[in-house]
């Protein structure tokens, strides 16, 4: 497609934000938590952190410049870059337009909860710091099959809404004024529950590591997450880096997102572990323990029903940017590669998710017995994106990149010529990306799905 006729990011700070947009959300606030939870705690924390630093960055700073250099969709871009008779590379697309339906559908789930958590804010509904009567006001909303579906179809239609009446650009500048709202509210959090009784329990399960408890299915879920995170391994990011400038700094603003978005998570942690022990909830409670801990916090604060509400309603916000950079894939792949107009692409993407989203909605209630590998739909769906499409296409593209494409010129200049900080930081990044990551995801995904 001719390069004019693609829309771009106009400054290099807009790219920089929508990267951190695509990054921010509920994995930080729901999954980062749960998934720690469950997983052991600190044990987890180091192999996720790890993972980000050794893959998650290398691959995001392999995967943006293979959209940048390309101009094109995620599945165009392999057609471009990848050397003749070796057309098959364009499989990475293609898993990445899977594992974006398969991630919205359980995603636009869970932010569905979120918006109902806002009413119930508001209410009072969820105004206890009592285990026994916040797992109650959960357990009815996720059980109930009518809200539930209910709930996705308002997030969805209200992405559809965004997309149909083209602003998405004004809702994400919106997003942006906020964010740094929801982050200062985080750390009145922490703040809080730092200051219970026995909130040195907490600190410990999040910071003191039990290297026991990491076997090879943790390893993998943290690797998972890694990606999850920073939004890779799918095409999220090669498609946004097709709409960066040519003199967009790329690791630069791969280093800068992943900092920001670990910050954010941890202090989603320090807010969330240390009131789990003061309180008595359950830290494996799974994707219910955000929605149980963080209002009993804000209920042990003077004006908790209030922030409380504002804390959902600013999540709710923080969900619209990643949720965009979701869609982003399979539109750009519908719009590009079989010329729909964006609208109509956009469309009939949200009415794929709504179909796959019905069994993730119901997975509590009329679909909760409908098991795979002892999963239901949501779990399914989260396991097999997360777990084994992400890490997938992530080591294609570490592999791609390194050994195949190589780097793209600006990044070429930079390790030649650069100052001397950048050459080694794209020395390091190359390295990384041409050894350690293959290995590393290659090694991990076998053993955690017990392949070897
Ligand atoms: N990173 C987002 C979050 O943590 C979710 C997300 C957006 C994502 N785009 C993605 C995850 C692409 C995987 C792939 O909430």
């Amino acid at each position: 497609m001719d390069r004019g006729v693609r829309d771009g990011f106009t400054t290099t700070f807009g790219a920089l934000l929508a990267t951190l947009g695509s990054a921010v959300g509920l994995g930080n606030i729901w999954k980062f938590p749960s998934l720690t939870g469950s997983n052991g705690g600190a044990g987890f924390l180091v192999v996720y952190l790890a993972a980000t630093l050794l893959v998650g960055l290398p691959v995001m700073i392999a995967e943006t410049m293979l959209g940048r250099t390309a101009r094109a969709d995620a599945v165009t871009t392999f057609d471009r870059l990848a050397p003749r008779g070796q057309g098959w590379w364009k499989i990475i697309g293609w898993m990445g337009f899977a594992a974006a339906l398969l991630i919205m559908a359980f995603y636009s789930e869970v932010a569905g909860w979120v918006y109902a958590y806002v009413f119930k804010a508001m209410m009072g509904e969820i105004a206890t710091t009592d285990p026994k009567a916040a797992a109650v006001v959960f357990g009815k909303l996720v059980s109930d099959p009518v809200s539930s579906l209910i709930w996705q179809w308002v997030v969805l239609g209200i992405t559809g809404v965004i997309i149909a009446f083209g602003v998405s650009k004004g809702i994400e500048a919106v997003a942006r004024k906020l964010m740094p709202l929801l982050f200062v509210l985080l750390l009145v959090l922490c703040v809080r529950s730092l200051s219970l009784e026995g909130a040195g329990r907490g600190l410990a399960f999040l910071f003191d590591p039990d290297f026991a408890k990491i076997t090879p299915a943790v390893m993998l879920t943290a690797l998972g997450l890694a990606f999850f995170k920073l939004s890779l391994g799918m095409g999220t990011m090669l498609t946004y880096g097709s709409y960066f400038r040519e003199d967009q700094n790329i690791p630069a603003t791969a280093a800068r997102v992943m900092f920001a978005d670990l910050s954010v998570s941890l202090l989603a942690g320090i807010a969330i572990f240390p009131a789990v022990f003061a309180f008595g909830f359950e830290p494996a409670a799974g994707p219910s323990l955000v929605f149980m801990t963080i209002p009993a916090v804000f209920t042990s604060m003077p004006g908790g029903v209030i922030f409380m509400t504002l804390f959902f309603v600013l999540t709710a916000v923080a969900s619209v940017g990643a949720i965009l950079s979701l869609l982003a894939v399979p539109v750009a792949i519908l719009s590009e590669r079989f010329g729909l107009a964006r609208k109509t692409a956009s469309i009939a993407t949200i009415a794929m998710i709504g179909l796959l989203g019905v069994p993730a909605a119901l997975s509590q209630s009329l679909t909760a017995k409908t098991t795979l590998f002892g999963l239901n739909p949501f779990d399914l769906f989260d396991f097999v994106s997360s777990n084994v499409l992400l890490p997938l296409g992530g080591i294609l593209i570490a592999v791609f990149v390194g050994w195949v494409y190589g780097l793209a010129e600006p990044e070429k200049r930079m390790a030649a010529e650069g100052p001397m900080l950048s050459r080694m930081a794209i020395k390091t990044a190359f390295f990384l990306v041409r050894w350690v990551a293959p290995l590393a995801i290659g090694i991990v995904l076998l053993n955690g799905l017990k392949v070897f």
